[in-house]
């Protein structure tokens, strides 16, 4: 075991870091408090190379393994969350989706859009009846020969009002129940992509999340993505890595509300010493930062497994429960370590702390997490204890 990130991860590491600073910060707090998409951030982050880390160079992207993207996605996260799930979505569902089941023209076609930025992508899965319990996919498509006829409704949709591709779950026989759920690579300037409403949100609140509506959408036999059939199975592999990319946006909320409370502890005086100084504060510090390292471990381990080609599942659900849930436990804590101060916009906290709630809740809530984890267990698949004989 070695645990030793490698100089090229530091480099990695550091151009997000500055990126965030310099690009990301100015104007955090203003984006957010009007629901302004961050278009020019996101223009910066498709020339930074940060919407397609992972794919091949041959499509535009930056050929980097899930290590160095998790460690970009903290980073990015300590300061705009709006911008890490834009970037999270763009890379893990869409583009990570693409790569691994298009087509050679598929993926030509669109990958260079999504890696650069021209284009941002949305994954089209929850519906009003099907957010959990996934497999209850009212979406249609039907077979027309040349092309399939798309109609339903998808919510909760991240980049709603901005990408220009979505990749549609959509259920073509429902006899066959989940195995005749399809994707399908949908271009939103087609007849019949509706935009509904955009959804006024607790945090993320500079993302765009929007109810979409397909309407009679033809879809080119062309751009079914993968084997017919496969679409849930597919929705659940991409799921899968996605979650590692949300439990990285959950640390980078944890850590920067860390790091905002260590700063802020150190500057603030009580009863003739700095805050850090009194036990009640240095204890919840030394907890956060405990708890923390325990979360970065968990990341990075679900990261590499993915990297070696090994199962990554329980290990993403593990590492997604525990971050979201200590991002959550940490941001009230910084704000409480602030007082008033962290009550208000300018402090950065309070927004932490309303981000972290939707990494409990998105790409699989806590609750699912814990039913891939279960599931494992009375399988059989996790590991034994020594001491089970
Ligand atoms: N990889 C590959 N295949 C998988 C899989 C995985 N991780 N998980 C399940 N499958 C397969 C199963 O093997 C099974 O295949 P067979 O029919 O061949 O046996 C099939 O899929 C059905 O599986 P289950 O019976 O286990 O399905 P289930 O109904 O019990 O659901 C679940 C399991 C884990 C709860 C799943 O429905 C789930 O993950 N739900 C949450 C959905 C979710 O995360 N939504 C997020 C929306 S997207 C989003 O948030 C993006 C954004 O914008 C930020």
């Amino acid at each position: 075991m070695f645990f030793q990130l490698s100089e090229e991860h530091l480099a990695v590491q550091q151009a997000a870091r500055d990126f965030a600073q310099q690009e990301l910060l100015p104007g955090v707090i203003e984006r957010d408090a009007q629901m302004k998409f961050p278009t020019e951030q996101v223009e910066k982050m498709g020339e930074m190379g940060f919407l397609g880390m992972m794919v091949s160079p041959e499509y535009g992207g930056g050929g980097m393994d899930t290590i160095s993207y998790v460690l970009a996605m903290e980073e990015i996260s300590k300061i705009d969350n709006s911008c890490s799930v834009i970037m999270s979505v763009n890379n893990s569902l869409v583009c990570w989706g693409l790569e691994k089941m298009g087509t050679a023209e598929q993926k030509s076609k669109y990958l260079p859009r999504l890696t650069s930025g021209e284009w941002i992508g949305s994954f089209c899965l929850s519906e009003p009846e099907a957010g959990s319990d996934a497999t209850k996919q009212k979406t249609t498509a039907i077979d027309c020969g040349d092309h399939y006829l798309l109609n339903g409704t998808k919510n909760w949709i991240t980049n709603g009002g901005s990408s220009s591709l979505h990749l549609v779950m959509a259920q073509t026989n429902p006899a066959l129940g989940t195995r005749g759920i399809c994707t399908f690579i949908v271009e939103t300037s087609w007849p019949g992509v509706i935009i509904g409403a955009k959804e006024d949100k607790l945090g993320i609140r500079s993302s765009d999340t929007h109810t979409i509506m397909y309407n009679d959408v033809k879809v080119p036999k062309e751009n079914l993505l993968g084997p017919a059939g496969d679409g849930f199975k597919f929705a659940m592999r991409t799921l899968t890595g996605g979650r590692i990319g949300i439990a990285s946006q959950a640390l980078g909320i944890a850590s920067g509300a860390y790091e905002l409370a260590v700063k802020y502890a150190g500057e603030r005086k009580t009863f003739g010493k700095p805050i850090i100084e009194h036990q009640a504060i240095a204890f919840k510090i030394a907890d956060m930062a405990t708890e923390i390292e325990a979360a970065r471990l968990m990341v990075l381990r679900a990261a590499y497994l993915k990297d070696q080609g090994l199962d990554f599942g329980v290990a993403a659900s593990m590492a997604k429960l525990f971050a979201s849930d200590v991002a959550m436990r940490h941001t009230v804590e910084a704000v409480q370590i602030h007082g008033g101060y962290g009550f208000v916009k300018e402090y950065h906290v309070e927004r932490l702390m309303r981000d972290a709630k939707i990494t409990q809740i998105y790409e699989g809530t806590s609750e699912v997490q814990r039913m891939v984890i279960s599931r494992a267990i009375l399988q059989g698949q996790l590991y034994q204890p020594m001491w089970v004989s």
